[in-house]
């Protein structure tokens, strides 16, 4: 439980935590390639750390330390896991690796907690067997756990049904295998974080976008992949609390230093400058492959906007802080062709309109969205993160301005992406 009451002025510098998605595609892609890999600011969170554990499982040897140490084992090097492989909270640890595990000469089964049991996986299955693996979900709904049995796999030509870089990332997995040239097409682009790895580790992975504006990835089965040492960079997701957290306190000024600004995950910079947010990037430069900079944001007087269409799948998992800053905004906000969120750790759309709500905001849930009428003052209240760590920390945001106390019940939930949140609240908040 956490008691949060708004701050007089928030004011400093945050380095947030290690990107998730790299975090996790940095074990993954290492743990098949040749050679040791040395990954520098790796976020050590739930969800990464059941990637290492579901890695080790299946006999690679990866050393914590202030430096995660992959020792590669080739793409042929992964062992049969002894016992079921357990994502627990991590979508992205389930999908991926669903995708390696249907392109290897075993058996394996991979399960999770009861909120990642409850998220679809048809999504992934079907492709896979059209690759020509045997992936198996639970009889009634397909979902965990999953039984896979791998073999070499059928290069194909996909149209994802669903903007998912989960989905692109296992397909692309499994393609690392194929007996030819795995293209895939996205007719919205999600984030590409794989193919940047991937092409640093010697893979040829191109892309290209149609007149139609669908995008096109196709990737030529590497011999080998090469290890690489990176640093990862700040999570723009676990910034965007801070973004926002700024932009809506009345005496406010932070600074985030080395977060990614991947231009496929910048959806929140664009949503919070057509709102008015008084922003700046500085030092905009390129580690490892990925764009990095500062990031300053001030109080501001937002406005409601619209958000929607391709900007969905580039501020996917920052919706549930954007309703935050739309519920403070003048006017009205809404979002549109995101039921995506309903199938997320919690049901976003759902849970986001109940506890914001509560605190007072003007929230309609809508089938594939919201409208939330902003600029009314939100009260303290108790809320409920539903196991889920973007809601909680979204919340806690929305505490520094809601009067008077707001009480969350489960704030351990927030180390599934940022272990360190309520530590950098403290140290923000000056009353
Ligand atoms: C992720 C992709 C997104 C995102 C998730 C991480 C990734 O999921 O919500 O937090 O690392 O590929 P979907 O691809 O299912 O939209």
């Amino acid at each position: 439980m956490r008691i949060l009451i708004p701050p007089a002025r928030l004011e400093g510098t945050i380095r947030v935590p290690g990107d998730k998605s790299i975090s996790h595609r940095a074990v993954i892609l290492n743990s098949i390639a040749d050679g040791q890999a040395r990954i520098a600011h790796f976020l050590a969170g739930a969800d990464c750390i059941s990637t290492i554990n579901c890695m080790r499982a299946m006999g690679v040897s990866i050393e914590e330390g202030e430096h995660v140490v992959v020792e590669g084992r080739g793409l042929h090097g992964l062992q049969e896991p002894e016992a079921v492989l357990d994502a627990e909270n991590s979508g992205t640890t389930m999908r991926l690796l669903t995708g390696l595990l249907a392109a290897q000469p075993f058996f394996a089964v991979i399960t999770g907690d009861s909120s990642l049991r409850r998220r679809p996986m048809d999504r992934v299955i079907k492709p896979l067997r059209l690759m020509g693996a045997d992936v198996r979900g639970r009889q009634r709904d397909s979902r965990p756990p999953l039984a896979i049995v791998g073999g070499r796999p059928r290069a194909i030509h996909y149209t994802l049904p669903v903007a998912s870089a989960q989905l692109k990332s296992a397909l692309l997995l499994a393609g690392l295998y194929a007996d030819g040239k795995t293209t895939i097409v996205e007719t919205a682009a999600s984030r590409d974080h794989t193919e940047r790895m991937l092409s640093a580790m010697g893979a040829k992975v191109s892309t290209y976008t149609s007149r139609e504006g669908h995008r096109f990835v196709v990737l030529e089965p590497p011999p080998a992949l090469r290890a690489v040492d990176l640093e990862v960079p700040g999570d723009l997701s676990s910034a965007a609390f801070w973004l926002v957290a700024a932009a809506i306190h009345p005496n406010a000024r932070l600074t985030l230093e080395s977060v990614g600004v991947n231009p496929t995950r910048t959806g929140v910079l664009d949503i919070l400058t057509a709102m008015g947010a008084r922003m700046k990037l500085d030092n905009q430069r390129d580690e490892g492959g990925e764009p990095v900079a500062d990031i300053t944001m001030e109080s501001s007087n937002l406005t409601g906007t619209d958000i929607g269409g391709e900007l969905i799948p580039r501020a996917i998992d920052e919706i549930p802080v954007l309703a935050v800053a739309a519920a403070l905004a003048a006017g009205r906000t809404t979002i549109s062709d995101a039921s995506e969120l309903r199938v997320k750790e919690s049901d976003r759309l759902a849970t986001l309109g109940r506890e914001l709500g509560a605190l007072g905001a003007g929230v309609q849930e809508l089938p594939d969205g919201m409208a939330i009428d902003g600029g009314s003052r939100l009260h303290g209240a108790g809320v409920r993160s539903h196991g889920d760590h973007r809601l909680a920390m979204a919340l806690a945001v929305a505490a520094l301005v809601a009067q008077g106390q707001t009480v969350l019940d489960d704030e351990g939930v927030a180390g599934v992406s940022y272990p360190g949140f309520w530590q950098d609240l403290d140290r923000v908040c000056a009353w």
